[in-house]
């Protein structure tokens, strides 16, 4: 908790984690854990679940360790997942079709409704299911189906103006994969930038100083 009382943002970066190694402890038919056997299947330590979890009011028992089953729910429920929020996903690309292809919203608290794109000549093509609608159709499908939620695969220039207009029409969650850090200044609009060259940056950190290759010893 942060001194406002509010969860640290670092906790809830940390949630999804917990949510998807209780689903795999369920899929093996794992009853019930111990804050330290998990924290060694995740690599944590005990105090820092018992203090993440405390931060939700706790979830386990002394001498019992964490149901499993009922601990995903618990997590899946502070996460959202049991929520079906409109979702839309903006520029069917290469990205965009990969997402709306290989994301299971559904499991994650989202359901695609509509996918969209410029491209006249992407229109019409169907991509994970949908048809791909042009991006003229915006307008009138928010109004019509209000979603909450938009992904955003669209080059860097428009994203900023698509964004603006989708607020405009009641949209207020981005997941935006766009290269450029999204900030929209108006109050409970949630923005979650997404980079996989940054996370491939850290792993590349991680080689250079964890693993000593500092010295430049592999770029000879
Ligand atoms: P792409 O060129 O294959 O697809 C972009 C699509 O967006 C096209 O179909 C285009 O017609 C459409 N589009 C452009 N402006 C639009 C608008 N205003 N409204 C609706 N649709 C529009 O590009 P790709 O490979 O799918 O990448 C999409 C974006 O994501 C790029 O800007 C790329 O740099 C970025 N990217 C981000 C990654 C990340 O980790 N955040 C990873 C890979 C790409």
């Amino acid at each position: 908790m942060n001194k406002n009382g509010e969860v640290s943002a670092s906790v809830i970066k940390r949630l999804p984690r917990y949510y998807r190694f209780l689903g795999e402890l369920m899929k093996q038919k794992v009853e019930r854990i111990s804050s330290r056997e998990l924290a060694s299947l995740m690599k944590l330590t005990a105090s820092q679940i018992r203090q993440d979890l405390n931060c939700f009011g706790g979830f386990g028992q002394q001498g019992y360790g964490y149901n499993v089953s009922d601990l995903h729910e618990q997590i899946g429920k502070i996460l959202g997942v049991d929520k079906k929020y409109n979702t839309i996903l903006i520029g069917a690309g290469n990205l965009g079709r990969a997402i709306a292809s290989h994301i299971n919203f559904e499991t994650r608290g989202c359901q695609l409704i509509g996918i969209f794109d410029a491209n006249k000549n992407v229109a019409g093509k169907v991509v994970a299911q949908t048809t791909v609608r042009h991006i003229d159709e915006l307008e009138f499908f928010c109004r019509t189906y209000k979603p909450e939620v938009a992904v955003l695969c669209i080059p860097k220039a428009s994203t900023q103006a698509v964004a603006e207009l989708l607020v405009s029409l009641g949209v207020k969650a981005f997941w935006n994969f766009s290269h450029y850090d999204l900030s929209i200044d108006y109050e409970g609009i949630v923005v979650e930038n997404v980079h996989l060259g940054d996370s491939l940056l850290t792993l590349t950190y991680g080689v250079t100083h964890t693993l000593g290759n500092d010295d430049g010893a592999n770029n000879k």
